[in-house]
């Protein structure tokens, strides 16, 4: 089980780095996307692996410049932000 102090700082990465254009909790496209941001809390993302979501946070997506890959953040901070994100996921 990751650690509140592990989702906090996923959280903080998040709130600087992921929702300026996936929104608060990562459920909202933010206005003048040119494509709509994935909803992260959708089944569709939740249903992918941490691998695969390591994958498109620091590679980023192909073919799509808004969602460029973040090579800068450090291997836990990618990690966090991974547990942090399965936090949004609703039942
Ligand atoms: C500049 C805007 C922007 C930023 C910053 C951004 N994203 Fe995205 N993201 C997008 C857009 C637009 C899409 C939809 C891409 C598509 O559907 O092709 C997307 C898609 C995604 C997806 C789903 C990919 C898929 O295959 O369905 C994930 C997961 C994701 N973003 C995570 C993140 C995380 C985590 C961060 C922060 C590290 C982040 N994004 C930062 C714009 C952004």
């Amino acid at each position: 089980m990751p650690s509140p102090h592990e989702i906090a700082a996923g959280e903080v990465t998040f709130t600087k780095e992921c929702q300026p254009c996936h929104g608060p909790r990562g459920q909202k496209s933010m206005p003048g996307m040119k494509k709509d941001a994935a909803n992260l809390a959708s089944e569709r993302v939740q249903k992918k692996t941490d691998a695969e979501l390591a994958k498109i946070i620091r590679e980023g997506k192909k073919g799509n410049q808004e969602m460029a890959g973040h090579p800068w953040l450090s291997e836990s901070e990618v990690q966090n932000l991974i547990r942090y994100i399965r936090t949004l996921k609703t039942p």
